[in-house]
């Protein structure tokens, strides 16, 4: 059977080619959220890099690599790979509101939700949680643990972290002349995705992001 080799920014798939599909469902099929509209080759939102091998359209013209296909109309007629394909770009923090210690709400209005598994971080006003999206049931986000700062009056926001997020930064939120370390030991693309989403808090306060040695200075 033939191999459909998919190649995106953050991962490389290889799919058996079903030959009464076209690519845009098989990259659908494996949950890669394509960019796309019309589904009919008119709109170029698919379009995406043909790199090895053989396709046809669904007017039956023949393509072979190297090309720009609309995966939309385009079935695969050899071992065929493909990359530049355009991804929806999901919400990079959602603001949420409690409803106990293990679940949060998400606004109404459509929006990409979260993912079961994703690991997360909760960022309250003084305080940021890890946890773990245990669940997603429509608009609810069942947490895996309860959380230990939750004030079910306050609403706040939820980034997705990599586990491996370690590293020589922390967070830092002044108000009213204080100054209050909220997280330390991330790296400086956690600490930047923190900050973005504080920053959108309804408050005045500021967050700074300091590397190890910027501590060590204002300690000296
Ligand atoms: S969805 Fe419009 S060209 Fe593929």
């Amino acid at each position: 059977m033939a191999t459909l080799r998919l190649s995106t920014t953050d991962t490389a798939l290889s799919l058996p080619i079903n030959p009464d599909q076209n690519l845009l469902e098989h990259c659908l099929a494996a949950d890669l959220p394509v960019t796309r509209s019309c589904r009919n080759g008119n709109c170029g939102r698919c379009d995406s890099s043909l790199d090895a091998g053989h396709v046809r359209l669904r007017n039956d013209k023949e393509i072979n690599a190297p090309a720009i296909i609309p995966l939309c109309i385009t079935f695969a007629a050899s071992d065929v790979s493909i990359s530049k394909i355009p991804m929806l770009a999901l919400p990079s923090h959602w603001r949420c509101q409690w409803q106990n210690p293990m679940l949060l709400r998400l606004p109404a209005g459509r929006q990409i939700p979260p993912k079961q598994g994703d690991i997360c971080a909760l960022l309250m006003a003084n305080a940021i949680e890890l946890n773990e999206i245990a669940n997603i049931d429509g608009r609810n986000i069942h947490l895996l643990l309860p959380t230990q700062n939750c004030s079910e009056q306050d609403s706040l926001s939820l980034i997705i972290i990599d586990r491996e997020h370690h590293g020589e930064y922390s967070l830092f939120r002044e108000h009213e002349g204080q100054q209050t370390r909220l997280w330390k030991n991330i790296n400086h693309r956690t600490a930047l995705a923190a900050q973005a989403a504080y920053q959108q808090h309804p408050e005045s306060a500021r967050y700074s992001i300091h590397d190890l040695d910027q501590e060590l200075d204002e300690l000296s």
